[in-house]
């Protein structure tokens, strides 16, 4: 996308990036600020933070740091209260956040906190930021969601249980609020990762020679969903036409131990070679691809018996 497109979408907007301390979500703060965004950044560590925002301020951007735990539903809640009390309008929203773990089940027997981390981090905390923001974009006048999920959830690859749960939590959530959002004028996209070069991917040996996208070319993906509403996923995750339920084969990878399975492995299990690249029995998951557009109807905001609504 040309900068002037970018520019011409995002300029004098405000715009939320969450995960902005590093990898996809710093470059895609850096962009969308050089666009002319004020963008809000988001995540744990504030130095990181205040970085990135030196190096927007340096070109000329304007950015505000707002570091937070966002696998802290409490947290999440105070920091979308207080940056809508600060800004007001909050016009679109990257939930980018994110944390993986690779590790076989068979591994996670003493560690029921891999599946309470990632869920915290990767739905929970990201869903209740949002039921506040959203709140405020209904009053606003509309805005856009824009979730970084993976490709991984085409694939039921083998040692990312936890992971790919999470993401896929996330997105059936967003996906199916998407249909009443719209009756408030907010707008949901999402783009699908492949593999990308980041901190995220460093630890896990098992890709370092996978070919993947660098963290300038996800966030050009994102800023181009910023810019322009859309589902992306890669064209391998594309082939499986939604038609693969079956459980991958267990093959050699599948097997506890048999990539080393064990230790606390961060990464995503997708790459650009497609499926095999994620591990070595992929099947395309039930209900992939992901629709093009999300749904247009249902979803009225307004219960038609002017029946109660649960509290
Ligand atoms: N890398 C891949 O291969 C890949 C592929 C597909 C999808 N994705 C998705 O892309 C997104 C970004 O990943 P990345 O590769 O750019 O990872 P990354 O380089 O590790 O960056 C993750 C970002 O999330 C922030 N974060 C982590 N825990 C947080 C918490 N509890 N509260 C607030 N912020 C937190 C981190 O900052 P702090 O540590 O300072 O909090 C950092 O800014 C994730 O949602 C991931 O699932 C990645």
């Amino acid at each position: 996308m040309s900068p002037d497109r970018l520019r011409a979408a995002v300029a004098g907007r405000t715009v939320l990036v969450t995960g902005a301390s590093e990898g996809i979500g710093a470059v895609t703060a850096r962009r969308l600020a050089a666009a002319g965004a004020v963008v809000l950044l988001v995540a744990r560590t504030a130095s990181r933070l205040e970085q990135v925002r030196d190096e927007i301020v340096a070109g000329g951007g304007v950015a505000y740091v707002h570091p937070a735990d966002l696998s802290v539903p409490a947290e999440a809640a105070a920091l979308a209260e207080e940056l809508l009390t600060r800004y007001r309008r909050i016009d679109v929203v990257v939930n980018n956040a994110g944390r993986s773990i690779r590790r076989a089940v068979a591994d996670t027997a003493d560690r029921f906190h891999d599946l309470e981390r990632t869920i915290n981090l990767n739905y929970l905390g990201p869903a209740q930021l949002l039921l506040v923001l959203l709140s405020g974009m209904r009053t606003t006048g509309g805005g856009h969601v824009v979730n970084v999920s993976t490709a991984g959830l085409a694939i039921n690859a083998p040692h990312w249980s936890a992971y790919h749960a999470s993401k896929a939590a996330f997105d059936t959530w967003l996906r199916t609020a998407a249909a009443e959002l719209r009756h408030d004028d907010v707008t949901v996209s999402t783009v699908y990762c492949n593999l990308v070069r980041t901190r995220m991917l460093a630890p896990t040996a098992h890709y370092r020679r996978a070919p993947a996208m660098s963290a300038d070319e996800a966030a050009g993906i994102v800023c181009r969903a910023v810019a322009r509403p859309r589902i992306w996923w890669p064209w391998w995750a594309r082939l499986g036409g939604g038609g693969g339920h079956a459980a991958p084969r267990g093959g050699a990878g599948a097997r506890r131990g048999a990539t080393g399975g064990g230790g606390d492995r961060t990464g995503t299990g997708h790459g650009r070679r497609g499926p095999s690249a994620a591990g070595p029995a992929g099947a395309v998951g039930a209900g992939w691809p992901p629709p093009r557009a999300y749904p247009r109807h249902g979803g009225r905001r307004r219960v038609a018996d002017g029946g109660r609504r649960d509290r």
